[in-house]
């Protein structure tokens, strides 16, 4: 065993991932996912794929008595990966201050545990939303941080900037933010991936669904972008390879080598790719034809963002991996195992 890791929604698309992949590198895990947008059945299949079961608990990280009693159940925690969080950008800007409640409550109340219990090691999940519309591409941890388009956006920013003033009014706690930007794809075996509720918001779950013929057509928003072809531009990123990110960050942080109290990393691919050309690659990859019309703008859509990845690649040695064909295939793996396809 290499170490005890707390992962904070561990039972949700990113998190799961995460999970399998600190098993497979010899890392013991505690999960705590309320459950409010994955389901148990998510630990069952994690054992599946790494022959080991998780430590589960549900319960909803806002409620301070139950993680203090999770904390002095569990004995050592070396590391905590923080996921939990509600991430629907449309129902923040409904739902403000369930968003700011949650995402910001979540955070503190595990701070607190952490000083309580002693554990120095924190990993954040955090997003390429704190940049908004850069100026210049591809964006750098350098790159200014802009007021956010959304509440959900704005709990990022605030809780990076809550953990960058803990860690440096608390010697005893480093961490470390990572800035995804768009996770797609699932685990190769198609047991675990991505389960939107209901119309999903995110570009490929829907493409996937449309495929399945659980959607009638794809929408795609806009193409009358400044954008080689109209479409706007994201980095998606392989789940596997971000997850794998963490794993880096974890043994980063155990090392306590070089390490400033918070650092920051940017986690993409480095390829800026448009909605049609994700389309494209999909049909390509797994023969697939994706129903769509062009429609009107979405509101609030950042026009084109992708990452550098220097200082990952060289800072923490991470490198995506997967082809986005590969990852595209995993997406549609997955969507006909849930189908029964
Ligand atoms: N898109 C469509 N049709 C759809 C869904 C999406 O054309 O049905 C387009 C969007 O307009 C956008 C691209 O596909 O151009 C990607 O959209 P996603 O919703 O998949 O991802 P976003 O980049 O909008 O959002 C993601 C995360 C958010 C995060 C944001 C930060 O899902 O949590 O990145 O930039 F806030």
């Amino acid at each position: 065993m290499k170490g005890k890791i707390l992962v904070t929604g561990g039972t949700g698309y990113i998190g799961s991932h995460t999970v399998v992949e600190l098993q497979n590198a010899g890392f013991e895990v505690i999960i705590v996912d309320d459950l409010s947008n994955s389901t148990a059945a998510v630990v069952d299949q994690i054992e599946q794929i790494t022959g080991k079961r998780p430590d589960f608990h549900q319960f909803n990280m806002q409620n301070l008595e139950r993680l203090e009693g999770l904390f002095k159940g569990a004995g050592n925690i070396d590391a905590v990966i923080h996921f939990a969080a509600y991430k629907a950008v449309g129902e923040s800007v409904e739902k403000p201050l369930l968003y700011y409640r949650n995402n910001l409550l979540s955070l503190i109340n595990l701070f607190e545990c952490m000083e309580k219990f002693s554990v120095r090691n924190l990993v954040f999940s955090s997003s390429c939303t704190v940049y908004g519309q850069p100026d210049k591409l591809p964006v750098t941890e350098q790159t200014p941080r802009q007021t956010a388009e959304s509440p959900y956006g704005n709990t990022k920013i605030v809780c990076e900037d809550i953990i960058r003033d803990y860690t440096h009014a608390n010697a005893n706690i480093q961490a470390i933010a990572l800035r995804y930007f768009n996770p797609i794809g699932a685990h190769p075996s198609a047991l675990i991936g991505e389960l939107p509720n209901g119309v999903p918001n995110n570009l490929v779950p829907f493409v996937t669904q449309t495929a399945a013929g659980v959607r009638a057509q794809l929408s795609v928003f806009g193409n009358d972008y400044n954008t080689p072809d109209g479409s706007c531009i994201r980095d998606y990123i392989n789940v596997v390879d971000l997850a794998k990110a963490h794993v880096i960050a974890i043994e980063r942080l155990l090392d306590h080598k070089n390490l400033s109290a918070f650092e920051y990393f940017n986690v993409g691919t480095g390829a800026g790719v448009s909605v049609l050309g994700l389309l494209s690659a999909f049909e390509q990859a797994t023969g697939q034809k994706v129903n769509f019309k062009i429609v009107g703008r979405r509101a609030g859509d950042i026009e084109k963002i992708y990452a550098d990845t220097a200082k990952a690649n060289e800072v923490l040695g991470w490198h995506s991996e997967a082809t986005l064909e590969e990852t595209l295939l995993s997406a549609w793996n997955w969507e006909k195992r849930i189908r029964k396809m």
